[in-house]
């Protein structure tokens, strides 16, 4: 059981280390970028409303998501422990969830921040395919899937997402950029900042991370 927030900028490599992470260990992973489009997709009033943002790169307001995020984690099967990938992305965002754990008598136990430098970035992003049916992450050239255009794990046809075109990109890093630091100052201040390595292979990348959350267990 843990209670976990990844942090890194666009592209860093949160939602592929999740990813590995739910399989490997079975840790519930709740994405916010996720959550926002399929709620796009299945065009509800909120996800229209994000839509707006994510398209130009910037941040959905706070009152919309923290909605969003404290009713997902209310969920049974949140019940356990979860991993949160793109949440909080603000400290009003993160002072929310530690009021709304504290309620519960729970908290962030530990936030791996998985750091890569700034220049790789771009590439990762306007490289990347995504599964709309079960989330899995793709990129045209560190991690093609065996059939073009087809993802590995459920036959789904892949998209490109419309917020990774390189100057909504580079909106995403500029929005994210400050946001990125002061929550990681944030968490430490809390003593529960552990940086990783987010360069070199993902899966080497998932034992940096597992390492640090055996830390904690
Ligand atoms: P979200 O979906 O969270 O996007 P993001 O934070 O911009 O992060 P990404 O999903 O782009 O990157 P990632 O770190 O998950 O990287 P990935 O593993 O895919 O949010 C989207 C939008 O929703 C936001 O812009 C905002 O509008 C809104 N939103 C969401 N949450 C919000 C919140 N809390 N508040 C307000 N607004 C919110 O990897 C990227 C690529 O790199 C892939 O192709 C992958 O294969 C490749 N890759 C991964 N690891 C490696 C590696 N080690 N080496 C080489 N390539 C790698
Ligand atoms: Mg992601």
């Amino acid at each position: 059981m843990v209670y976990c927030v990844l942090l890194g900028l666009p592209g860093a490599g949160k939602g592929t280390q999740a990813l590995n992470i739910a399989s490997d260990r079975g840790i519930l992973h709740i994405s916010t970028g996720d959550m926002f489009r399929e709620a796009s997709a299945n065009r509800t009033s909120l996800g229209l409303e994000a839509q707006e943002y994510m398209s130009k790169g910037e941040l959905v307001p706070d009152d919309v998501t923290i909605s969003m995020l404290l009713e997902r984690i209310e969920e049974d099967d949140a019940a356990s422990g979860f991993m949160l990938d793109g949440f909080p992305r603000t400290i009003k965002q993160a002072e929310a969830l530690d009021i709304a754990l504290e309620s519960s008598r729970k908290q962030i136990e530990v936030v791996p921040y998985i750091k890569v430098p700034e220049d790789l970035l771009m590439a990762r992003l306007t490289g990347r395919w995504s599964c709309p049916d079960c989330s899995a992450i793709y990129h045209t050239v560190t991690k093609a899937p065996e059939v073009d255009g087809v993802c590995d794990s459920c036959d789904s046809h892949l998209l490109q997402r419309s917020d990774d075109q390189p100057v909504t990109v580079k909106t995403r890093l500029d929005t994210n950029r400050e946001w990125t630091e002061a929550l990681a100052t944030y968490y430490e201040d809390q003593n529960k900042l552990r940086v990783v390595d987010g360069t070199g292979d993902p899966y080497l990348i998932t034992e940096r991370i597992i390492s640090v959350l055996d830390e904690i267990s």
